[in-house]
C-alpha cells in the first residue's frame, strides 16, 4: 500500500524523523484557515500517489494565506497523471540551502534492502541514475544489521557528503531506516532531503509504501487505507477471505491455486481475440479447500460484477478432489438462487475428476457448461461473454 506524502509526514514525525508542520485540507477555505494557523510562508501541496507533482502544478508557495487559498483553487480539482487532486496538505515553507536524496527499499532482484543516496539533489532521481551514476550512492543493508549510526556516516560518505554535513544527516538516516524496519515498509523515499539556510536537515517530501503482508502486526495500518479508491467488489472479497483482484474484462475467473488462475487469465485471453476481444474479469484463486461456501463466496463476488458476462471455473483437484468442487459449485448454486444469472463453463480436473463430472452432469443445471479441457473451456467462456456483450 503506497501512502500519501501527508501520511509518510505523520509516519516520518512519530518516529523523530524531522519534519515540518503540515495540515491537510479539502477546501480552499481550509487550506486559508491552515496557512493562517501555520504563519508565515507555506507550501501547498497536491495530495495524489502519483510522482511529479511539482512539475504538474501541484506544489505552490504561498507568501500569504490568501495567496494559499488562491494556490489552492489552482491545485484541488487538478489532474496529475490520471489523479485527481481531491486534499492539498499545507506545509511549513522551508528556506532550502540544498537538496539530497534518500531512500531505502526492499531490492527484490538482489534479494536485499538497499540504500541509495545523492549529496545531489535537485534532478529526478530516475534520470540520476542513468545519467550521472556515480553521483548515486547504492548500498546494500545488511537486515540483521540495519542502520546504526556508523552505518549511516558510511553511506552519507559515500554519497559525497561532505564531512561537515556528516553528523548531521547520519542521525536522520537512522530514523527513516526506523520507520522503514518498525512499519514493514517496502520503501521509504525522501526527495527531497534538505538542508536549510538554518543549518537543519529535514524531510520536505516523503514516499512511503507498506508491505500489507504484515499488516497483521500493525493495528494502525488500517486507517492508512484510502477507502475513496478501494474497488467495492475488491472489499466485498476481502470480507470473505477471497484472494481477488478485479480487472476490467468481461470473463469472471475462478480457479484453485495461483499458477492455475494466472495461466486462466492467459488462455482466456488468448480465447477472447478469437472472439470479440473479450478479456478476463478478475483474478480469484479459491485456495486448496474448495468448498461450497467460498465457492459460493467466490461466485457471488464475481456475479455481482456488472461487466461480467459469462464465468468459467477451472479447477484442478487435489486434496479437496473433484468431486467435493462439483458438490461445491452444486451447493453455491443453490444458495445463490436466483442471484447467478450468467452462464457458467467448468473444467474439473485431476483427482476423482470422474466422479466430480457425474455429478454436475445430474444436477444439470441450466447455467453450467461442462468442457474436459483448459483450452475448450476457455473458448467456451470467451464465446458466452462475446454473444452476452
Ligand atoms: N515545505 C516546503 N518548503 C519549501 N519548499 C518546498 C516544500 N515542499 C516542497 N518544496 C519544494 O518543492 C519541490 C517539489 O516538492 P515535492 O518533492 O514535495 O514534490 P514533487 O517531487 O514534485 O512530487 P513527487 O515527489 O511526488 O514527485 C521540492 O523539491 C522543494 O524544492
Ligand atoms: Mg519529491
Amino acid at each position: 500500500m503506497d501512502l500519501f506524502e501527508y501520511q509518510a509526514r505523520d509516519l516520518f514525525e512519530s518516529y523523530g524523523v524531522p519534519v515540518l508542520p503540515g495540515i491537510i485540507a479539502d477546501t480552499p477555505e481550509e487550506v486559508k484557515a491552515a496557512a493562517e494557523k501555520l504563519g508565515g510562508v507555506t507550501v501547498v501541496k497536491a495530495q495524489v500517489k502519483v510522482g511529479g507533482r511539482g512539475k504538474a502544478g501541484g506544489v505552490k508557495v504561498a507568501k500569504t494565506p490568501e495567496d494559499a487559498e488562491e494556490a489552492a483553487k489552482s491545485i484541488l480539482g487538478l489532474d496529475i497523471k490520471g489523479h485527481v487532486v481531491k486534499r492539498v496538505m499545507v506545509a511549513g515553507g522551508a528556506r532550502i540551502a540544498q537538496e539530497f536524496y534518500f531512500s531505502v527499499l526492499l531490492d527484490r532482484s538482489n534479494r536485499t534492502f538497499l540504500s541509495m543516496t545523492s549529496y545531489e539533489g535537485g534532478m529526478e532521481i530516475e534520470q540520476l541514475a542513468v545519467e550521472r551514476p556515480e553521483a548515486l550512492a547504492r548500498i546494500e543493508v545488511n537486515p540483521l544489521e540495519g542502520i546504526s549510526e556508523e552505518t549511516a556516516a558510511a553511506i552519507a560518505t559515500a554519497a559525497n557528503f561532505p564531512a561537515d554535513l556528516v553528523p548531521k544527516v547520519a542521525p536522520v538516516i537512522v530514523k527513516l531506516w526506523d520507520v522503514f524496519v518498525g512499519e514493514d515498509a517496502t520503501l521509504v523515499e525522501v526527495n527531497p532531503l534538505v538542508l536549510t539556510e538554518e543549518g537543519d536537515i529535514i524531510a520536505l517530501d516523503g514516499k512511503v509504501s507498506l508491505d500489507e503482508n504484515a499488516d497483521y502486526r500493525h493495528a494502525g495500518h488500517e486507517a492508512l487505507v484510502d477507502q475513496g479508491a478501494v474497488d467495492p467488489l475488491e472489499a466485498k472479497a476481502k470480507e470473505s477471505h477471497l484472494n481477488y483482484v478485479k480487472l476490467d474484462g468481461e470473463v469472471g475467473i475462478i480457479g484453485n491455486g495461483a499458477g492455475l488462475v494466472m495461466s486462466t487469465l492467459d488462455v482466456v485471453s488468448y480465447a477472447g481475440e478469437r472472439h470479440g476481444g473479450v478479456k478476463p474479469a478478475n483474478f480469484l484463486d479459491i485456495g486448496g479447500g474448495a468448498s461450497a461456501a467460498v465457492m459460493a463466496a467466490g461466485l457471488d463476488v464475481i456475479l455481482n460484477d456488472p461487466q461480467v458476462k459469462s464465468v468459467f471455473v477451472n479447477v484442478f483437484g487435489g486434496i479437496t478432489a473433484c468431486d467435493a468442487v462439483a458438490n461445491g459449485i452444486v451447493g453455491a448454486l443453490e444458495t445463490l438462487g436466483d442471484d447467478a444469472s450468467k452462464p457458467l463453463v467448468v473444467r474439473l480436473d485431476g483427482n476423482n475428476v470422474v466422479e466430480g463430472r457425474a455429478i454436475l452432469a445430474e444436477a444439470n443445471h441450466p447455467l453450467v457448461t461442462v468442457v474436459d479441457t483448459m483450452d475448450e473451456a476457455a473458448d467456451k467462456a470467451a464465446e458466452l461473454a462475446h454473444a452476452a456483450a
